[in-house]
């Protein structure tokens, strides 16, 4: 499948009553990107549980034609990113996170909806996630943005932890509501 990009697709602000709060556009990651992103999942996603996705695993993903890496920067600055792969039927988020500091103010909703867009916009089904047991504050983003739990994999981080299933259905799939 050849990369899916999104040109074009960007949310740029999110209004409220009385103010326009500026988001800064998504992009695809470059090779430079690594390290920073690598880093913020070592200390936000994987804390406890070791470092399996250092720099040269997120260059492979930045790399491979199947996945995207999406990024929102700020004065050159990583703020957030999103890992996605795309298959022929179903996307897999493999990893979100926002800097700490930037938190609860869209970010993470932002480059979620981009990297979904891709999957809406290649047709696929739906997209699956997993989210360590020990986070109930991912677990509820992730279902503020439609995502419904499936179940629960015993041990499925390193044995130690276990992960909850989320999934949401796109397009046709998703509109009947059915679950
Ligand atoms: C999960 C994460 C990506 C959310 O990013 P974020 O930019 O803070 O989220 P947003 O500001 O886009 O939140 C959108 C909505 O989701 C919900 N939400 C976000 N964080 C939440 C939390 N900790 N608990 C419950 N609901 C939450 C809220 O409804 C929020 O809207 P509101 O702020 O208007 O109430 C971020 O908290 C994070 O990086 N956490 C550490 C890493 C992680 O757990 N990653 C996910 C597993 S891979």
């Amino acid at each position: 499948m050849a990369r899916i990009e999104c040109r074009g697709f960007s949310l740029s602000s999110v209004y409220d009553d009385r103010t326009v709060l500026a988001i800064p556009p998504v992009r695809l990651a470059t090779l430079s990107d690594a390290r920073a992103i690598a880093e913020l999942s070592r200390d936000s996603i994987e804390l406890g549980l070791g470092w399996s996705y250092p720099p040269s695993r997120i260059q492979k993903a930045i790399r491979s034609r199947t996945t995207n890496v999406a990024v929102v920067h700020e004065s050159g600055c990583l703020l957030g990113f999103g890992i996605m792969d795309y298959g022929d039927t179903a996307a897999h988020l493999v990893l979100l996170g926002v800097q700490p500091h930037q938190r609860r103010r869209g970010l993470g909703r932002h480059v979620l909806s981009w990297l979904e867009q891709c999957a809406l916009t290649a047709g696929l089904e739906r997209i699956s996630i997993e989210a360590r047991a020990d986070n109930p504050g991912a677990i509820g983003f992730y279902q503020r943005q439609g995502y419904r739990v499936r179940g629960r994999v015993p041990g499925y981080y390193r044995g130690v932890l276990d992960a909850v299933l989320l999934e949401k259905k796109l397009g046709m799939a998703g509109a009947g509501g059915a679950g």
